[in-house]
């Protein structure tokens, strides 16, 4: 949503945020809803839009976390990561916590 064009009297629907570097990989962040719009699309619309995004849809994998959301977001084709297929090779995600 372009926050110049929204007015104070208007409250927000929804947000999202995304990453991505343009070509290789992406990142979904914060897909929300406001409660009273709930259940009638606004979610999967937002959805469809930012991988529609030029930046977005450029990128090869689409990375996201959720805890309870798993089947919204396969409606669009995301898998989870344990059934990615395998690679010739192992890696360990790492994390720097500050
Ligand atoms: C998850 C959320 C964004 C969905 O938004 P929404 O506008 O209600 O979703 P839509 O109406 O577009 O459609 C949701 C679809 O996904 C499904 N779904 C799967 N998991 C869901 C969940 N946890 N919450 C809502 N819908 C879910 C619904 O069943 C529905 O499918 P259907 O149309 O076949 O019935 C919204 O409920 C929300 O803001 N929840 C709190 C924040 C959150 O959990 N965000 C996800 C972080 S990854």
């Amino acid at each position: 949503m372009d926050r110049r064009a929204r007015r104070p009297d208007q409250p927000t629907v929804t947000i999202a945020r995304a990453l991505s570097d343009g070509g290789k990989l992406a990142w979904l962040y914060d897909v929300v809803v406001a409660p009273a719009w709930r259940g009638r699309g606004v979610g999967q619309a937002l959805v469809r839009l930012i991988l529609d995004h030029p930046t977005v849809r450029r990128a090869r994998r689409v990375w996201l976390g959720t805890r309870d959301a798993q089947t919204l977001y396969a409606k669009f084709g995301f898998i989870e990561r344990q059934d990615l297929p395998p690679r010739g090779f192992t890696t360990t995600d790492m994390v720097l916590c500050r």
